[in-house]
């Protein structure tokens, strides 16, 4: 009787027409969109996609083709002066109606007045990172109206966050591109969707498809946080050398910095290998030679080590420097084969997500068809 009933319900589970199909689609849109609701309400967006803030290319033509496309983008105001920043948030303002983002780097002097810029120009969400900010930092953005999100590399200090007053959390795991914490995504978001739902999550790095969206979707996150995907979009003024080399590489080429001697700390940023890779373990080196002999001080030393990538993200990006300059980039970089528009990159996104949804509904019917034809064979 069962098996009667199950098997009708298979029969019916098969478009027979195209409105049929079109109302399965937009079930599976609907279904998206129950899951990704609390990141759209908060972003503002049609999607809870963030574009990533990466400095020197998230400027205005990059954030505003994201939100004009249905995501969330963010500008990377890196080293900018507030001047600066204000120029590029009304800049912005001019390419899109759509809301977008402000990243702020917490080490840069300047965090407060940067602060009031954004406040001064009504910039609805500004994303704190580098570091834990201090609480006078997120109250003075909340004070002034807009939603502060904060980068959390434990379950432990995310609560901390939240009872600061963080409004949203990312959580980024190492796959990223950039400056990366230890610990995987995969990781993270197991320790961290579980426990945290008083504020949106979203999860950033290692993420190129669809599929891995809405797999974070339904593990709790709010949304998610792209970067490396977007660096050969069409509108991001990446150089084409530097966007060359993202399309010519697969994940195992975005390596981790390497650190040579525990007295001298390496904050390990995420690229591509190339010359500038190599020349920093030379360096690092003989830097440690000079300091064992007395040349140089423990704090000259770490202050050359550090001083090697400077500006070298610009000479990549900007003047497409790809052998001296910086390739920042996540694992997923394997995954950028061709440059597209933004448009193009978040349709496919999105398309991939409603296709594993559909995946997903036809293994259950097949499952289900197996089982009643089974359970019919042996009755
Ligand atoms: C070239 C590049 C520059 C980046 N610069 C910044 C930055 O200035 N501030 C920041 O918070 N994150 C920065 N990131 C990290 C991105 O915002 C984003 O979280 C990360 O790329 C997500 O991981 P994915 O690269 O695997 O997509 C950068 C990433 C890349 C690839």
């Amino acid at each position: 009787m069962s098996n009667g009933l199950a098997a009708a319900d298979l029969t019916q589970a098969r478009p027979r027409s195209a409105a049929e199909s079109a109302a399965r689609d937009d079930r599976r849109r609907a279904e998206l969109h129950r899951l990704w609701a609390r990141g759209r309400a908060f972003l503002g967006a049609e999607l809870a996609i963030m574009g990533g803030a990466m400095t020197w290319v998230s400027e205005r033509h990059l954030v505003a083709a994201i939100s004009n496309a249905g995501g969330f983008g963010v500008i990377a105001s890196g080293s900018m002066s507030p001047t600066l920043l204000d120029q590029e948030i009304t800049a912005t303002k001019a390419l899109t109606r759509h809301p977008f983002g402000v990243n702020l780097i917490t080490l840069h002097p300047q965090l407060m007045e940067l602060i009031d810029v954004c406040i001064g120009q009504r910039v609805g969400h500004v994303v704190l990172a580098g570091g834990i900010p201090s609480t006078a930092a997120v109250q003075r953005i909340r004070g002034g109206g807009a939603r502060v999100l904060c980068f959390a590399p434990a379950l432990v200090l995310a609560k901390k966050l939240v009872r600061m007053g963080a409004d949203a959390i990312v959580i980024e795991g190492s796959e990223a591109g950039g400056h990366i914490g230890p610990v995987s995504t995969a990781v993270l978001a197991q320790e961290v969707l579980p426990h945290l739902t008083e504020v949106p999550v979203f999860v950033a790095g290692g993420i190129g498809r669809g599929e891995a969206i809405l797999s974070y979707l339904e593990m709790g996150a709010a949304g998610v946080q792209l970067g490396t995907r977007f660096v050969c979009a069409h509108e991001s003024i990446a150089h084409p050398l530097f966007k060359r080399a993202f399309i010519r590489a697969s994940a195992r080429d975005a390596v981790a910095s390497v650190q040579l001697d525990a007295r001298f700390p390496v904050i390990p940023v995420r690229a591509l290998a190339n010359p500038a890779t190599e020349r920093f373990r030379e360096i690092q080196r003989q830097v440690i030679d000079r300091f064992n002999s007395g040349e140089l001080s423990q704090k000259d030393a770490q202050l050359e080590i550090e001083h090697f990538w400077a500006g070298a993200l610009r000479r990549a990006v900007i003047d497409g420097d790809v052998e001296a300059g910086s390739l920042m980039a996540g694992q997923s970089v394997g995954l950028v084969s061709r440059e597209q528009s933004t448009a193009d990159i978040l349709a496919e996104l999105v398309g991939q997500a409603l296709d594993a949804i559909a995946g997903r509904d036809q293994r259950f019917t097949s499952a289900l068809s197996g089982s009643a034809e089974g359970q019919g064979a042996g009755g």
